[in-house]
């Protein structure tokens, strides 16, 4: 395993769509075990594959210590609301409330092509959503009901 170099906001390979995951084979695994040590390295909750500049539909998540990879996930329920603050490996210090599903059921296939689906509750919900959106190109800030002051902050 090794850390790999995360990718900040202001670069463009962060707004593309990364593309579904093919071949469940030994660099898919590679990757995946670097993203767990990257995002341990920085203490993060969550990492999409993007963030480490590979276009592809894999991201991992840990929450309450449960670690969690997802390929190719598709959400496929979502029930009522909840807002937080999040914060984000790409983007920096700044932290803000985004407006998410409290739960969501989730289907993905596991780092070996096994599909499963998952039903997950608040932060564990949030955090699959935010890495979702960064397989879109989306980044929390674009939905952030604080974008006001992430944009005074960042003002040049
Ligand atoms: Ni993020």
């Amino acid at each position: 395993m090794a850390t790999r170099k995360v990718v900040k906001v202001g670069e463009e390979i962060l707004r593309k769509k990364s593309k579904e995951v093919k071949d469940f084979d030994e660099s898919l695994w590679q990757l995946l075990d670097d993203m767990k040590e990257t995002m341990h390295a920085s203490d993060g909750m969550g990492l999409a594959a993007v963030q480490v500049g590979i276009l592809r539909r894999a991201i991992v998540v840990e929450v309450n210590n449960a670690f969690i990879e997802l390929i190719n996930p598709v959400i496929t329920a979502k029930k009522g609301e909840d807002i937080e603050q999040e914060g984000c490996l790409s983007v920096g210090n700044f932290r803000g409330r985004v407006k998410r599903p409290y739960q969501i059921t989730v289907k993905a296939f596991d780092r070996f092509g096994y599909p499963f689906t998952l039903t997950g509750e608040k932060w564990l919900a949030r955090c699959i959503c935010h890495e979702i959106d960064h397989l879109n190109g989306i980044l929390f800030i674009d939905n952030c009901l604080d974008k006001d002051i992430y944009l005074k902050q960042n003002r040049k």
